[in-house]
């Protein structure tokens, strides 16, 4: 079988950055990409960075001698089964629904024989307007398949349709029009959009979307274990179950808030309403973490695995009668701590810390070294990791706050009021 390929033309939203995640996605299932951007993409993702995830040049001006010589825009379009317009601008499509060719990217769009899939992301507004809505409806009618966004809070702070579809959602699109299967588990884990249909749905206590208290905030959850390789078949774990980080992201999402929840492995249902991105490791944790920056309010209740092992042999380690082997450990990088430090800090950033004795004292050392605004300390030396109800205290620099044992959901809630008094 020929392997299948895809011409990405990727123009200047703010969702321009999901292109480098639809990139990664896409090659996975053994499609190969070649890149174009607008002069606005580059706005917002480099060329360098596409570069690097297409492993090949990423083209942008028509008028560049070198590569008109070497590969001319109409062998561009040739080249390629199919051609993705992802994130696709309001600008975009209403150049593409004029005919109009004032840059390489809209040119190869004119000149092309091929198919095209354009993946709007638009504020709310640009995305209702007659003439967005007539410019589709025209392309539509030209024969260009046009995804429908996603309904959610978005970047400037507006609710509505407008985002751009999860890329495991426009992945598989491309896969379906290129008549090439999708292997859902190829997309490391990273389960389809879970979001409701309508994000009311899932929070039944507000009817009016501009009264929930979290409305038009990111918020940005972990939860459970991490698992560390110690070979292909063995790991490293701890006894988290993952509740309490679902319940905080489930309390969040019903408030209104935009939620990624990032989950290690356990076995639970996504909230409504909450988008999942499954890892398996620390490492996997902290790069899904700053992937999903920015974000309003962090709240890092995943167990991370403090440690993995050293080395990590490509097959079983034998027991073969002779010495034990020895486990020699690594130290893993610090989630909490690296948010701190970020560029793109969260405006408020909470940490758990799981403690079996001293809590607060532990808990504001722990609140000076990591540079954390608050962290949330809870006894776990009896069932509570696993368990159904769970104690907190709230530890910041203006002190402590104690609050009794409850049910995880009802604490959770209780959590979420707090928070949205303070953002
Ligand atoms: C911060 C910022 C974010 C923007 N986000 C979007 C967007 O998500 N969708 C969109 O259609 N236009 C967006 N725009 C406007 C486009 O960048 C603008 O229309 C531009 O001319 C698009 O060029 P292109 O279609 O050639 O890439 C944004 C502009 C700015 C400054």
């Amino acid at each position: 079988m020929t392997e299948k390929r895809i011409l990405l033309i990727v123009s200047g939203g703010i969702a321009a950055y999901k292109s480098l995640e639809l990139v990664r996605l896409i090659k996975r299932q053994g499609i190969a990409v070649r890149a174009v951007m607008t002069k606005s993409a580059a706005e917002f993702v480099t060329p360098l960075s596409l570069g690097v995830m297409t492993e090949d040049q990423v083209y942008g001006d028509m008028f560049d001698l070198k590569e008109e010589r070497e590969i001319g825009h109409i062998q561009l379009s040739r080249q390629a089964d199919l051609i993705v317009v992802c994130p696709a601008t309001a600008n975009i499509m209403a150049k593409m629904a004029a005919g109009i060719s004032d840059d390489l990217a809209t040119t190869i769009l004119l000149a092309t024989d091929k198919p095209v899939l354009a993946v709007p992301a638009m504020n709310v507004r640009m995305w209702n307007h007659p003439a967005t809505q007539r410019n589709i409806a025209q392309l539509r009618a030209d024969g260009v398949t046009v995804m429908d966004p996603d309904e959610g809070s978005m970047a400037c702070g507006e609710f509505g349709p407008g985002r751009l579809p999860e890329p495991p959602d426009v992945a598989a699109r491309i896969c379906a029009m290129l008549d090439h299967p999708f292997d859902a588990a190829l997309t490391s884990g990273r389960a389809p959009s879970t979001k409701a249909a309508t994000p009311l749905v899932a929070q039944p206590d507000f009817s009016d979307p501009a009264h929930r208290p979290l409305f038009g905030k990111r918020v940005l959850v972990t939860a459970g274990p991490t698992y560390e390789a110690i070979d292909p078949v063995r790991y490293i774990a701890n006894r988290s179950s993952g509740r309490q980080g679902f319940a905080i992201a489930q309390a969040a999402a019903e408030m209104g808030a935009d939620v990624t929840l990032i989950a290690g492995p356990v076995h639970l249902v996504t909230p409504p309403g909450v988008i999942r991105i499954d890892v398996e490791s620390a490492a996997e944790m902290m790069a899904e973490v700053q992937k999903a920056l920015p974000t309003d309010v962090a709240i890092m209740v995943a167990a991370v695995a403090d440690w993995r092992a050293a080395n990590v042999p490509e097959q079983k380690i034998k027991k073969d009668g002779a010495a034990i082997p020895p486990l020699m450990l690594a130290e893993n990088a610090d989630i909490l701590a690296t948010l701190a430090k970020h560029a793109q800090r969260p405006k408020l950033l909470i940490g758990f810390a799981a403690e079996t004795e001293k809590m607060v004292e532990h808990a504001q050392a722990k609140l000076t070294k990591k540079g954390c605004d608050w962290i949330v300390a809870n006894d776990v030396s009896g069932d509570v990791m696993g368990g159904a109800n769970n104690a907190f205290h709230i530890v910041t620099k203006d002190g402590v706050e104690s609050w009794p044992d409850s049910p995880k959901d009802v604490i959770a809630r209780k959590l979420m009021e707090k928070i949205s008094d303070a953002v």
